[in-house]
């Protein structure tokens, strides 16, 4: 080899060096770039639609739950406590696909990625760190629990004089609407509940009712519903008549 094919041959070995160190640097910078996709903060994702979210979270509904526990137990032999309520359907399903996509889910609600995700910081998912981290973070949290209460809180028992709903369901025939059909009659008008399906599901079906007010209680506590007016979220998405 003489000695300009030996520089060519090196030329050509720093371009094809080059090539490759910018474009795996591209790919870190897509990464990251992605990652703080601006879609993720306020005030971007309080207008961010679903599609916008899956065209690079598509697993959130794709993913499915193992066939077998680690421990070796069947998925399909598995039933939780609160998978014995009436409106309980179908095989173990992911959380993101209960809220989203479960036949029951879309029934009575029209929940989407920004109802549950205001924008967090993956950074330290942590408030007050720092002069510029968001100040209402919750801590190391992506959603405020909060918003699961609504749905997720103990059954509201002492607000309504009542025990707990499993002690006193036989004698109202595990029917909130005996009483309901015509006390706190202005209910569920915000924008990710079906209003009229859940009353049309909860004529059919007692446990209806009961499983957003109790018959899934991840809680101790009850969401304080008549402080409804002072909860920011609940207020953003009233429905406007
Ligand atoms: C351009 C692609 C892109 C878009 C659009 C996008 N994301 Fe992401 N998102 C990412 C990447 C990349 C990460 C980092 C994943 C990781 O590190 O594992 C991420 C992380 C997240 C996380 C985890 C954050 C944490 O604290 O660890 C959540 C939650 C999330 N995204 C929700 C959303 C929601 C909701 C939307 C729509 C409003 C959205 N994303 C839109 C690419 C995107
Ligand atoms: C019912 C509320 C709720 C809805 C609706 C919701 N999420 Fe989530 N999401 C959560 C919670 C809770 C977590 C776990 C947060 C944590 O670990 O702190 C989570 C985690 C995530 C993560 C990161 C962890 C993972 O599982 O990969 C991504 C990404 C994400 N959600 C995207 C989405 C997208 C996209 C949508 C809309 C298609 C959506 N979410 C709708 C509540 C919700
Ligand atoms: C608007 C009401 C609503 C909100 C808000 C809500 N959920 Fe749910 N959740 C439901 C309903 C309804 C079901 C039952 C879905 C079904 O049976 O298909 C459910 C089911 C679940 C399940 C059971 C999934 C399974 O495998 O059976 C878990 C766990 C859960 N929710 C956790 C949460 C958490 C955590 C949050 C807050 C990030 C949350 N939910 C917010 C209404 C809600
Ligand atoms: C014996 C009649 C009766 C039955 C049965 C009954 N409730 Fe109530 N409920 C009430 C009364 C009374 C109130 C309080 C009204 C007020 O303070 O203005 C109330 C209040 C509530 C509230 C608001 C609580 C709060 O924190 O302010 C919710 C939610 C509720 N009921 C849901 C249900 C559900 C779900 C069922 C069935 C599982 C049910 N109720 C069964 C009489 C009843
Ligand atoms: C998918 C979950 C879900 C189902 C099903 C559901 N609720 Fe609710 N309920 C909520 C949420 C969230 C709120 C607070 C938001 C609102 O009322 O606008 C609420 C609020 C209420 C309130 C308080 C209203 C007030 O002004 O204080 C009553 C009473 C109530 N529900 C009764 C019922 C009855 C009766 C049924 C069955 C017909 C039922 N709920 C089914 C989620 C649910």
């Amino acid at each position: 080899m003489n000695n300009s094919n030996l520089g060519k041959t090196v030329v050509n070995f720093l371009l094809l060096l080059l090539l490759v160190v910018v474009n795996t640097t591209a790919m870190a910078k897509d990464y990251q770039r992605a990652k703080w996709d601006p879609i993720h903060f306020k005030p971007q994702i309080e207008t961010a639609t679903d599609q916008q979210c899956l065209a690079c979270h598509q697993e959130i509904l794709d993913r499915k739950i193992l066939k077998k526990s680690p421990a070796g137990l069947d998925s399909s032999q598995a039933l939780a406590w609160y998978q014995t309520l009436g409106t309980y359907k179908g095989e173990q399903d992911t959380f993101h696909r209960r809220h989203l996509v479960s036949e029951y889910s879309k029934e009575v609600m029209t929940l989407k990625c920004n109802t549950c995700h205001q924008g967090n910081d993956p950074k330290d998912e942590t408030a007050n760190s720092s002069e510029t981290t968001p100040k209402d973070l919750i801590q190391r949290k992506m959603v405020d629990p909060k918003i699961c209460l609504a749905c997720h809180g103990k059954f509201s028992g002492e607000a309504m004089k009542l025990k707990d709903w499993t002690e006193v369901r036989d004698q109202f025939n595990n029917n909130c609407l005996m009483c309901h059909a015509n006390i706190l009659k202005n209910r569920h008008n915000v924008d990710f509940l079906n209003a009229e399906a859940i009353e049309a599901a909860g004529k059919k079906e007692g446990d209806v009712c009961y499983g957003c007010h109790g018959g899934r209680a991840w809680y101790s506590i009850s969401y304080p519903y008549i402080d409804m007016d002072e909860d920011e979220w609940i207020q953003k998405h009233q429905r406007k008549e």
